[in-house]
């Protein structure tokens, strides 16, 4: 059968009006059951060689979001299409593709690594899964060049994962992502485990990895600065909904969003003086509970800028005035805004 030809301009990976909903239970009783909505209606695409930053609070559905994209989370409706063709989730016949061409990295590279087996088996495994016709010979050749490219050697080969700092086991987590060639890496939270020094470190080699091998990266992370050094584009989530997606300088600079807005006034200063005169910060309260979201808009609950518009109806995403980004709210903050960028 020939190969089906894919459109020029095609997304690498397209999701749409994905929703992941988990039953967990409601009261003391294991039969009250309540459905937790925690990826409502997403809708994202993924360029060759682009790095998608996804960004939001703890709990708002950034890995749930992940998970769904390679069928690891159940999927209630909408769609992912890797190079075009839709995937139908749960059907694993079809995720076949899909699950060559996207590896994942984890948080916790220690707890990812398998303690039985040695640094080279670990990287070697998804080549003697996916590739066993290569030999051995071949096989290792590859593994040690990977280990080199990832900045450790030939002396860490026979080694175990519990030997190595978690920045090493991390640059391990990502050799073995790395040696299958994928298109599409996602990281979940890959640097959120490391010593800022480290983090540094890692960013930077996946940003050179994504240069080198025209990668595409899904970054999530809790950390603004760390998604805006390695980001090309820039989704911005709460309580399983995107509130803005858009080109990196446009997401950090000129934020249309008032969530946005209020995730990055959060962000400390370093500079006392600057922190002074920054505008008291725009985050109030706790985020709504998943199981009973508030009517309208998610975020309206904590938003200044909320009226009876966005108790009554869900804003929907559209193109921002700027044209540079898509937002989801009824009443989006505009240059002219004193508190703007
Ligand atoms: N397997 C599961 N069963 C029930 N609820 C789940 C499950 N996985 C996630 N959730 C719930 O879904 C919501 C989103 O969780 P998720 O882990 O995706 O958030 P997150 O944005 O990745 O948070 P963090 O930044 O802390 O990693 C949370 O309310 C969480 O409790
Ligand atoms: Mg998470």
């Amino acid at each position: 059968m020939t190969k089906p030809t894919i459109a020029p301009g095609t997304p690498l990976l397209s999701v749409r009006d994905l929703a992941v909903n988990f039953r967990v239970a409601r009261g003391a009783w294991p039969w009250q059951k309540a459905l937790l909505h925690a990826v409502n209606g997403i809708s994202f695409d993924i360029g060759r060689g682009e790095t998608l930053g996804l960004v939001g609070e703890s709990g708002c559905g950034k890995s749930t979001l992940a998970r769904a994209v390679i069928g690891l989370a159940p999927v209630a409706s909408g769609s992912v299409s890797w190079q075009g063709e839709e995937t139908v989730l749960g059907a694993r016949r079809r995720l076949g593709n899909l699950r060559r061409g996207v590896q994942m990295i984890f948080q916790d590279p220690l707890a990812s690594l398998d303690p039985r087996m040695s640094i080279g088996e670990i990287v070697a495994e998804p080549l003697r899964t996916h590739a066993p016709h290569l030999g051995r010979k071949e096989t290792a050749r590859r593994v040690l060049a990977m280990l080199e490219r990832v900045g450790l050697n030939a002396h860490h080969l026979e080694r175990r994962a519990h030997e190595f700092s978690g920045g090493q086991c991390q640059r391990v987590g990502i050799a073995r992502a790395l040696i299958g060639e994928p298109a599409l890496v996602i990281c979940d939270e890959p640097v959120s485990a490391l010593d800022v020094s480290i983090q540094a470190q890692i960013v930077n080699l996946l940003c050179d990895l994504q240069r080198e091998l025209s990668l595409s990266l899904l970054f999530v992370a809790h950390d603004l600065a760390v998604v805006k050094a390695i980001s090309h584009r820039v989704m911005v989530m709460y309580l399983g909904r995107v509130m803005e997606l858009g080109a990196r300088g446009t997401v950090y600079d000129d934020p249309a969003h008032p969530y946005t807005r209020a995730l990055l006034d959060a962000v400390p200063l370093p500079d006392p003086a600057h922190a002074r005169e920054r505008p008291a910060p725009l985050l109030r309260g706790e985020i709504a509970s998943p199981l009973k979201p508030p009517s309208g808009c998610a975020f309206r609950t904590r938003c200044p800028s909320a009226s009876a518009q966005c108790a009554a109806t869900t804003p929907p995403p559209v193109a921002s005035r700027c044209g540079h980004s898509i937002v989801a709210c009824w009443h989006p903050r505009t240059a002219e805004d004193p508190r703007a960028a």
